[in-house]
């Protein structure tokens, strides 16, 4: 992964976030900081399985909710939601940086050949295909949930907001069945950024984050 786009995505997604003023919101990248947020990667074996993948990630999944935000928002609208947008943006999978002291994403150790009678220990190598695999010490708590749980530690999101992260995969997600019919246009805008990324950006051609916000 290249090391300037890491530190830019990193840079951008700081500026971008304390933008909002929101009270904590410091505190809360002290916290994400602390817990590996710009180092982890945005995946176990698909889209940016790498270090500091995901705040690449989230970096051009910011980028893609205000792009979406600006057109399909009034200009009235926009200024009233953007340190919304900001906020679920960049939040969303704040649980893949891990929760509750633990990890999300561990390194993927495969079996490497077979024990034989000169060498009876099983060997263990890295995955190159899915280098990293959720922790298993973790309950099974889907990463949306993760995520409230743990920027609720420190700001206080609208419901909006929360409503927006916990359904952020839509219709793919874990809560897809609860979803349905409660759709939001937060959430669904963050869904859309997100879905856009993460399927069509990443891995083709990087995004490269603004150096200045024109506005
Ligand atoms: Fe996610
Ligand atoms: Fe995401």
């Amino acid at each position: 992964m290249n090391e300037k786009l890491i530190k830019e995505s990193k840079e951008y997604v700081i500026k971008k976030l304390k933008s909002t003023k929101r009270a904590g919101i410091s505190d809360l990248l002290e916290h994400m900081e602390e817990i590996g947020f710009f180092t982890a990667p945005a995946s176990g074996g698909n889209h940016l399985c790498c270090e500091g993948g995901l705040v690449v990630h989230t970096a051009g999944v910011m980028q893609y909710a205000e792009k979406l935000g600006k057109i399909l928002y009034s200009p009235e609208d926009w200024k009233k939601m953007k340190a919304s947008v900001y906020i679920v943006a960049g939040l969303h999978d704040l649980g893949k940086a891990g929760a509750f002291n633990k990890a999300y994403y561990v390194e993927n150790m495969i079996k490497d050949g077979r024990p034989t009678k000169a060498n009876p220990d099983q060997k263990y190598k890295r995955s190159e295909s899915k280098p990293y695999e959720i922790n298993k010490d973790m309950l099974h708590i889907d990463h949306p949930q993760l995520s409230v749980k743990e920027a609720d530690l420190y700001i206080e999101l609208t419901e909006e907001e929360y409503f927006a992260i916990l359904f952020h995969d839509g219709m793919y997600g874990s809560l897809a069945y609860y979803l349905k019919g409660h759709e939001r246009p937060l959430q669904t805008l963050l869904h859309f950024a997100d879905y856009w990324e993460a399927q069509f950006v990443e891995g083709k051609e990087l995004p490269v984050p603004e150096k200045e916000d024109k506005e």
